[in-house]
């Protein structure tokens, strides 16, 4: 399976005009690709309750764990941002990920003009909290 790198950030880029971040007006913009090429993005969602606010790691997720699919499904992860430096996941978003994608899947952090810095999701968070640790 190849792994589209470009086409994920410009789909994350072209996702940031439907960020609706009227209270921070910081758009994050991402994008997950299905093993069979499909792309999936989403953005960050704020609320006037700024708790209930989501990020857009987690929309693009949910996005694609509503329409079917699964961990196993997805060959690679992507996020953006317009600024001209790195930003990567939230820690909130890093305990979803870890749990639904798989381990060893790809995470671009896209940023600036066309920098990208290439990680997985085990990287971003080794000492997971995972569905297993429930079976007591
Ligand atoms: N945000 C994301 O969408 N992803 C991140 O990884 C960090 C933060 C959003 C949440 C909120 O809408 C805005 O950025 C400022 O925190």
């Amino acid at each position: 399976m190849k792994i589209k790198e470009k086409e994920l950030v410009e789909k994350a880029k072209e996702v940031l005009k439907n960020s609706y971040s009227v209270y921070s007006h910081f758009k994050v913009g991402a994008a997950l690709q299905i093993k069979d090429g499909t792309i999936i993005t989403g953005t960050n969602i704020e609320n006037a309750s700024f708790g209930l606010s989501n990020c857009a790691e987690r929309s693009t997720l949910f996005t694609a764990y509503s329409m079917g699919y699964r961990k196993e499904d997805i060959v690679a992860f992507c996020v953006l941002t317009p600024l001209d430096h790195l930003v990567s996941p939230c820690g909130a978003c890093r305990q979803v990920m870890s749990e639904l994608l798989l381990p060893e899947t790809p995470v671009f952090m896209a940023y600036g003009k066309d920098k990208v810095v290439k990680t997985t999701v085990q990287e971003l968070l080794p000492y997971t909290f995972r569905k297993e640790d429930l079976n007591v």
